[in-house]
């Protein structure tokens, strides 16, 4: 249960920060994937990039909070609202060392 245009606008946010910490890795890697979990869809958009700082991970949908110079720290705040608004949620898997990101879309499957 969701709508296009809005879909897209997560999405796009999802792959652009990915592209983002991609830059200048010898061997970028964007996975997304999607699975039905009963009556939940879970896109997930990961990438091999650094990976979150706990601290990062803590403060990702606080807004205004950004690690990049020209970035406005917006991006996610407003993909998790549009997520919410739709009945579902946006969230990121906890850091791992040595791995990338993982954020997940979570809707509700129609009926
Ligand atoms: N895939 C990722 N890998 C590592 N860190 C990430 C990733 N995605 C987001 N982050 C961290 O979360 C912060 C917030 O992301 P968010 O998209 O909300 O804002 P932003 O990209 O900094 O600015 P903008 O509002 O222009 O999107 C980023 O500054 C970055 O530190
Ligand atoms: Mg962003």
């Amino acid at each position: 249960m969701a709508e296009a245009v809005r879909l897209e606008q997560v999405l796009v946010n999802l792959i652009q920060n990915a592209q983002e910490v991609l830059a200048g890795h010898p061997d970028p890697e964007i996975r997304i994937s999607v699975q039905r979990r009963g009556d939940r869809i879970e896109l997930s958009v990961t990438d091999n990039g650094p990976g979150l700082t706990p601290q990062a991970w803590e403060n990702l949908f606080i807004p205004f909070s950004t690690s990049k110079a020209d970035g406005l720290g917006l991006g996610l705040v407003i993909a998790q609202g549009i997520a919410r608004d739709f009945g579902g949620d946006l969230l990121a898997d906890p850091p791992e060392p040595g791995r990338g990101a993982t954020f997940r879309v979570i809707l509700q499957a129609a009926a």
